[in-house]
């Protein structure tokens, strides 16, 4: 069975958060104060594999996703990774790069080959402000492993103005050698995150600043993705922009998430949940809560008024309690 919404898109992605903790504060993705699950409440490995199997087996999920908060601050993850690879799944994982030169031949030898990395600024001081934590020259030296080690790599940048949007045209630089995909994130709203329309940089700025540097070339986009691509011309790496603010792209949508509760979320911006995992504990049957939640799928931005410059309160307003950390990016 397929797992279409009210407005007839089918889903076949489904990101799977597997820690709600982690070894970083970045000041965009949650509150200085943010308060943790007790491990009691996650989703152990036996009911990450059993959730996950039932979404790709009956409902048709051909992408898996793991992310967290940081993944890599769970003892178990390269376990869940083999169980997510055994599957008939394309296989991913967020990190924030930090842990990932204590796990990284154990996630190739368990079948990852997909990794975001995070990386909003090459500056240690700026890390570090950022992330309110230590550990850029760590999180440097683990992008450049995983590259040598032939993962297929995506680097994310979350583009602020006044905050980083002045080493844009460096982290272009990343592609010019490297068969490397560098993704600039719209500075997105969040329970938390202190969000404002002014701070962030869009979409059009950027190619603006980067097309005064560079000849650059449109590519194919993914039609289920919201990353507008494109290429430096001539260079081995690609870039996109996730214009997530300025031109949502919800009509393609593909994706399902979890979070590590096991709560299932059809939306980013989602307001309501649906609880699997005391479902799957007390034996229920979970088919119609999967396809509820699926159904009820709002158009664009989970229901969300577009973020235009003057409706700032509004989405401020209408926004989940959870910060990103607890959602998964
Ligand atoms: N805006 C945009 N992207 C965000 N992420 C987290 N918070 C935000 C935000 N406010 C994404 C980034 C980061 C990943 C963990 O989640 O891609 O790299
Ligand atoms: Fe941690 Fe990623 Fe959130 Fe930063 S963005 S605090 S690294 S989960």
């Amino acid at each position: 069975m397929e797992l279409t919404d009210q407005h007839q898109r089918t889903h076949r992605s489904l990101r799977i958060s597997i820690v709600d903790k982690c070894d970083l504060r970045c000041t965009y993705c949650m509150p200085e104060e943010q308060q943790f699950l007790h491990r009691s409440k996650l989703m152990t490995r036996e009911e990450v594999r059993t959730l996950a199997t039932l979404f790709v087996e009956r409902y048709g999920i051909t992408k898996v996703r793991l992310t967290g908060g940081e993944p890599l601050v769970r003892p178990d993850v390269v376990d869940i990774v083999r169980d997510m690879a055994a599957l008939p799944v394309k296989l991913g994982l967020s990190t924030n790069g930090t842990r990932l030169h204590l796990f990284l031949d154990q996630l190739v030898a368990a079948g990852l080959k997909h990794l975001n990395i995070s990386l909003d600024t090459f500056a240690a001081d700026r890390f570090k402000k950022l992330s309110r934590r230590e550990g850029h020259a760590q999180v440097m030296a683990n992008i450049e492993a995983a590259i040598a080690k032939g993962l297929h790599v995506k680097v994310n940048m979350v583009v602020m103005r006044g905050v980083n949007e002045d080493e844009l045209l460096r982290f272009v630089e990343l592609t010019r050698e490297r068969n490397v995909h560098v993704r600039f994130i719209e500075f997105m709203p969040f329970a938390g995150n202190h969000w404002g329309r002014g701070q962030v940089y869009t979409y059009a700025e950027m190619l603006g600043r980067i097309g005064s540097a560079h000849a650059i070339e449109k590519l194919d986009d993914d039609p289920h993705g919201t990353a507008k691509t494109y290429r430096v011309k001539g260079w081995k790496g690609t870039f996109a922009v996730i214009s997530t603010v300025t031109e949502p792209f919800c009509g393609g949508c593909d994706r399902l998430r979890l979070t590590a509760e096991g709560k299932m979320r059809n939306c980013l911006f989602a307001r309501e949940e649906t609880d699997l995992l005391t479902a799957l504990r007390r034996g229920d049957d979970l088919s119609e809560l999967i396809v509820a939640n699926v159904r009820a799928k709002h158009k664009m931005l989970g229901g969300l008024p577009p973020f235009q410059p003057d409706t700032q309160q509004e989405v401020l307003h209408g926004l989940s309690e959870r910060p990103m950390v607890a959602i998964g990016g």
